[in-house]
């Protein structure tokens, strides 16, 4: 078993899509082991995309993720970070695949309904940030 995190971020909040998105990563699978309702503080939201700070969308995405609650959650099963990036699909909705999670709820490239960790050690870095070090298995 492995884990990683997802945030259902401001867009899909706002818009009373938590149960549904929910629904489907653990229609996916998933278990959901952790999960909170968080608003993230800028300073917050710029240390989790600390890696995109030199990118020209950095100031957008910051006051995008801070513009309403988000949940943050750790989700398990087996392959977990692999799996979870091809159920949220691609970072932008029009490219995202049939039946992913970004591909049903998603507006546009930025707000784009959740966040996935890319790699394991990012995965328990993003566990750690929100749940502590401890959450991350
Ligand atoms: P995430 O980190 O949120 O799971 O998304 P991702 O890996 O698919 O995409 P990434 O390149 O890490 O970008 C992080 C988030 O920044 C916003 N974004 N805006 N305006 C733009 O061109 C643009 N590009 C990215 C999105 O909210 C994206 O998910
Ligand atoms: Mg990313």
């Amino acid at each position: 078993m492995a884990r990683t995190l997802m945030i259902i971020k401001p867009d899909a909040v706002s818009r009373n899509l938590i149960g549904e998105i929910v629904r489907h990563v653990e229609q996916a699978g998933f278990r959901v082991v952790e999960m909170k309702m968080a608003r993230l503080t800028r300073p917050q939201a710029a240390e989790f995309y600390a890696v995109h700070k030199e990118r020209p969308f950095y100031n957008d995405l910051l006051e995008f993720m801070t513009s309403d609650r988000v949940v943050p959650m750790v989700l398990e099963r087996d392959d977990a970070v692999a799996h979870l990036r091809k159920v949220i699909g691609a970072t932008d909705p029009a490219k995202a695949e049939p039946g992913t999670i970004r591909k049903a709820f998603a507006t546009n490239v930025q707000n784009n309904a959740v966040h996935a960790s890319d790699s394991p050690d990012n995965a328990a870095q993003e566990i750690a940030f929100f749940f502590g070090a401890a959450a991350a298995g």
